[in-house]
Parts: structure tokens; C-alpha cells; sequence
């Protein structure tokens, strides 16, 4: 790859990541008329939105309230979402399914004729607004037909793989086409991030191959903080073995758990909510039953979900994909038999910190000129501790649209700083770098290495010494990392070359995780320290601000949580 060769391109607006948050923005932008160029490292459809099987919240039934799906949420982060925040996007919510609905998207019915909801964790009342198991495919594909229509242009199969930043303002990013190699700068007024999560830094994982998180580390390396990494939501039902998502909508249509021993267990750890407690409670009750040696299957890493008692047409209009998963994965068919399920890293609550526009902060204050990010890559922090099942596509697609109108305002008054092809060297170097190291380390082994030892030492349980003791590993990594090779030193389609990028950028934010769990000595949320077993608000009721410096360590800040009408309560369920 060589800096003569970069070609700029130059946009009123650059969207990287084409899932739901990302369609939207620049569905925005475009229908304002406003020159935007999407880059993916995929095909927009394949984006992990499209995974979001059981549902979108709004409060849309009669006994519902937007206030009680505000409550559910701060009581579901563990008081440590911004209230502010969750006010908008709860009171927001019934707005956005029915946008979302005039759009195109078709979601199952009641017998009357409205959007059918259903219960899922944490909520007090039936919420989840679905379309059977396919509701982040049905709304990626309205976005992406609604964002053609409105003119987008996608550069698919396009790595990004900088950020053009300098003194508090962001001019676009740097990128390659993965089809050849070649670079290309894309210069642009305002540049946003919806990128996704990282869920594929643990072994078992519900997420896409793509998601890496490449986006919290070249923000990261660029010495911009990250908020709340230490928080990984694990979803309690991922298909045994594999992680692959097994919906919350199994549970919430009547789907009940039992150990080896043929106990409903739930019943010890969440006697009123059940199987209906929020993520954090039911894949901590799971992993403990495994723990206990309670486990089911070969390896006793598991436990059975049971379907069999709900009649074959909820399953067959209902869940028809998870049972066609069950069977192709496990040979498993949940009419006939229970399958087997444990928690696997789902979600992170944590990213790129940025307020209620979707401008990101350079610090708990300020913020970095031209630069937005929403979704799941982001944290606004709507989720805190643990996000609610189903809050999740609406946060994209709320604050998707909400980025691309704040990108609209702003975008005139930002002048555009004009990029070189010189802005690509830090990218080349690195592509260049890494086809022509000739060491003796392989990327899939280190990779393996990451992925063991994040869910062994950073996963569901942690303690002290645990966290120390991937804080080693990581360092290892880090230092094993400089001494890859990779075989494929060709320009098409070099996956051996993609996945080294996206190893170390895997590296680069694990020890974001790690380092926040390790000081944050408390349990909240999806974080649960063996060693500080209970919530403290008076120390940490605050959010974790992040950054690397130069010698590879972690710096951590904290800033205050934004409080509101909930008082932070005892969570029980
Ligand atoms: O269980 C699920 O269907 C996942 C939904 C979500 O993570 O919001």
C-alpha cells in the first residue's frame, strides 16, 4: 500500500458502520440533501443489527406508561444509566416504532389489528414490540431500503481503519478497500461512528465474525476516553456450545429453565420475576448452576430451556428461527425436547462517550468538533450497568436518526479541514507493517488465547485476581502481538491481513475492560466482583472515563451519573 496511490474523496458527511444506528444517520442526511458516503466492512444487510431477534421497546399498550419503561430501565442499569438520557429515548420510543412502521417495517400483530408486544427481562409490563424472531432483520432491511431511497452512497467492503483527528476536531477517516487494497481518504465536515459492539474478544459470544470493536480502539489510540467498558452484558440464553442467540422472546413467551436436576431454578435467585428477571441476574443464576455442577449435556456447561409446554403454533409463528437454530446447531427440536443454552457475551454498555446529540466528549466536558458516534459502539449511557433486553434497536434507531439531525444542524457552521494523502500514512503504515513482520506468532492462536482468557478472567464472575491476572495476559498479548506473521501477502480479499488488524485492536480494548472492572470494586449490573459482592453507591456510583497513554497503560477518570426522578434502590426482581 503506498501513500501515492490514496484517493480523496471528499463528503459533506462520512457514516462508518451501515447497521440500524448507522442507516439511519445517513438516511437523515441524505433526505436533507447533505453529500454522505456510508463505509461498512460489509454488506449493509449483514450488519449485526439485522441478529436483534425478540424485540424493540416502546410503551405502546394501554397499562403501559413511558414512565414505567423509564423506571424499568434506570432500575435495569443498576442506577447507573443518565436519566436524562433514558427520559428522551423511553418518551421517544412510541414514536420511533410507529415512524419505523409508516417506514415499512412489518410487525406482528394482536388479534385486533395493533403491534403485538411481548414480555422480556426486567420489564414490568409486555413491551417488546416484535416481528416473530426477526426484528432487527425486519427493521435493518426497512432502513436500508428507506436510506437507498433517500440516495445514500454505501462504500461496502471498505476497512476503516483510522480516524482523522487532530486538536479536538475530526476530519474523516482513513480506509482501504478490502476487494484490492487501495487506500482512500474520506474528508468530510462531520464524520460518525456506528460501528457496533465487540462481543468476539470472548470465546463464547452471541455476535457477528465482524464484530471486533475496531472502532473503541482507533478512538482509544487517538487518546480520546472510553465510558463504562468494564460493563459486558452476557445473555443468558446463547445455544449450548456455540453462544449463538437464543432470544430472550423464548423466555418471554413462557419459556422455563431447569438444571440437571430437574429444578426450576430461578425460583432461588428471582422468585417474583422468574425466568422474566433482567440479563445480569439470569446469567449469573445459569453460570452458578454450572458452577455448582448442576450443568446439563456432555460437558455439563449448560441448562435446558423448556418450550415443550407451549402450544406448537407460538413456536411455529412465533419463534420459527430459533427453533430452525436449535435443530441445525444441536440437532435439538424445542417442540419435542428441551435445548440447551448458556450465557454468552452479547452487548456493550459501554463505548465512545457522547451526550444526548451524539457529539463524543474528549473529556466528561468537552467534546470533539465533527465528531458523532451512536449504537452499540457508543455510550450515551442509556444502558448503565445492564441494558434491558429489547432497548437496544431502539437506542439505534433512536439515536441514529438523532445523530444524523445533529450532524444536519451543525454541519454548516463546520468548515471542512482539508485532508492529504498524508492523513493515510499511520494506516498504511500499520497494513504495511503487519504484511511485511516476519515473526513467529500466529493471529489465530493469540486471538484463541484473547478469547479464553477474557471469558475465564473477565467474563461473568470476576475478582481481583482474576482481573490481575488477564492484565498479565494482556500485556503478554501486547507484546506477542508485535511479533505476528501473516501468510497471504496478496491485495484481494487479504482476511489474514483484516483479522490482524482486528486482533489488535481487540487487545488495545480488552484492557479498557479489564482495567475499569479491576478498580471499580463493587458489583453493578452485568459487572459482578466475587471479592465486592454488593452495590456502592457511595464510591461508585459514577461512570469510568478511560484512556491510553503512550507506555500502553490505562488511565481511568470518573464523572458523575446524571440522577433524575429514581432514587437508586435495592434491585430485586
Ligand atoms: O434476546 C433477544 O432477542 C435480544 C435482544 C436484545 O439484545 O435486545
Amino acid at each position: 500500500m503506498k501513500i501515492t496511490d490514496v484517493k480523496i474523496y471528499e463528503y459533506d458527511a462520512v457514516v462508518v458502520g451501515a447497521g440500524l444506528a448507522g442507516l439511519a444517520a445517513a438516511r437523515e442526511l441524505t433526505a436533507a440533501g447533505k453529500k454522505t458516503a456510508v463505509i461498512t466492512k460489509l454488506h449493509p444487510l449483514r450488519s449485526h443489527s439485522g441478529a436483534a431477534q425478540g424485540g424493540i421497546n416502546a410503551a405502546l399498550r394501554e397499562d403501559d406508561s413511558t414512565e414505567l419503561h423509564e423506571f424499568d430501565t434506570v432500575k435495569g442499569s443498576d442506577y447507573l444509566g443518565d436519566q436524562d438520557a433514558i427520559e428522551l429515548m423511553c418518551s421517544k420510543a412510541p414514536e420511533t416504532v410507529r415512524w419505523a412502521e409508516r417506514m415499512g417495517a412489518i410487525f406482528s400483530r394482536t388479534d385486533e389489528g395493533t403491534i403485538a408486544t411481548r414480555p422480556f427481562g426486567g420489564q414490568s409490563k409486555p413491551r417488546a414490540c416484535y416481528a416473530a424472531d426477526r426484528t432487527g432483520l425486519t427493521l435493518l432491511q426497512t432502513m436500508y431500503e428507506q436510506a437507498h431511497r433517500a440516495g445514500i452512497e454505501v462504500f461496502d467492503e471498505y476497512y476503516a481503519a483510522d480516524l482523522l483527528y487532530e486538536d479536538g476536531k475530526a476530519k474523516g477517516i482513513a480506509a482501504y478497500n478490502l476487494r484490492d487494497s487501495s487506500p482512500a481518504i474520506f474528508n468530510a465536515k462531520v464524520t460518525m461512528f456506528a460501528t457496533g459492539g465487540y462481543g468476539r474478544a470472548y470465546k463464547i459470544n452471541s455476535n457477528a465474525h465482524a464484530n471486533t470493536g475496531d472502532a473503541l480502539s482507533i478512538v482509544a489510540r487517538k487518546g480520546l476516553p472510553l465510558e463504562d467498558m468494564e460493563f459486558v452484558q452476557f445473555h443468558p440464553s446463547g445455544l449450548g456450545g456455540s453462544g449463538i442467540l437464543i432470544s430472550e422472546a423464548a423466555r418471554g413467551e413462557g419459556g422455563r429453565l431447569f438444571n440437571s436436576e430437574g429444578e426450576r431454578f430461578m425460583e432461588k435467585y428471582a422468585p417474583n420475576a422468574m425466568e422474566l428477571a433482567s440479563r445480569d441476574v439470569v446469567s449469573r443464576a445459569i453460570m452458578e448452576e454450572i458452577r455448582e455442577g448442576r450443568g446439563v449435556g456432555p460437558n455439563k456447561d449448560a441448562v435446558y430451556i423448556d418450550l415443550t409446554h407451549l402450544p406448537e403454533e407460538t413456536i411455529m409463528t412465533k419463534l420459527p428461527e430459533l427453533r430452525e437454530l436449535a435443530i441445525t446447531f444441536l440437532g435439538q427440536d424445542m417442540l419435542k425436547e428441551p435445548i440447551m443454552i448458556a450465557a454468552t457475551a452479547h452487548y456493550s454498555m459501554g463505548g465512545i462517550p457522547v451526550n444526548k446529540r451524539c457529539q463524543v466528549r474528549q473529556s466528561p466536558t468537552e467534546f470533539v468538533e465533527g465528531f458523532y458516534a451512536a449504537g452499540e459502539c457508543s455510550c450515551v449511557s442509556v444502558h448503565g450497568a445492564n441494558r434491558l433486553g429489547a432497548n437496544s434497536l431502539l437506542e439505534a434507531l433512536f439515536f441514529g436518526r438523532e445523530a444524523g439531525k445533529a450532524m444536519i444542524e451543525d454541519l454548516d457552521s463546520i468548515k471542512l479541514a482539508k485532508a492529504t494523502a498524508d492523513d493515510a500514512r499511520t494506516m498504511i503504515d500499520e497494513f504495511n507493517w503487519i504484511r511485511e513482520n516476519n515473526g513467529d506468532e500466529r493471529v489465530p492462536a493469540l486471538r484463541e488465547e484473547l478469547q479464553e482468557s477474557m471469558t475465564m478472567d473477565a467474563g461473568v464472575f470476576r475478582t481481583a485476581e482474576s482481573l490481575q491476572r488477564q492484565k498479565e495476559k494482556l500485556a503478554e498479548l501486547h507484546r506477542r502481538y508485535q511479533n505476528i506473521r501473516i501468510d497471504d501477502k496478496s491485495n484481494t480479499f487479504n482476511t489474514d491481513l483484516q483479522e490482524a488488524v482486528e486482533l489488535g485492536h481487540m487487545i488495545d480494548f480488552s484492557l479498557f475492560i479489564v482495567e475499569g472492572a479491576l478498580a471499580r470494586e463493587e458489583s453493578r449490573g452485568a459487572h459482578f466482583r466475587e471479592d465486592f459482592p454488593t452495590r456502592d453507591d457511595e464510591h461508585f456510583l459514577k461512570h469510568t472515563y478511560a484512556t491510553m497513554n503512550d507506555d500502553y497503560t490505562v488511565s481511568l477518570n470518573y464523572g458523575d451519573v446524571v440522577m433524575g426522578k429514581f432514587e437508586p434502590q435495592e434491585r430485586k426482581y
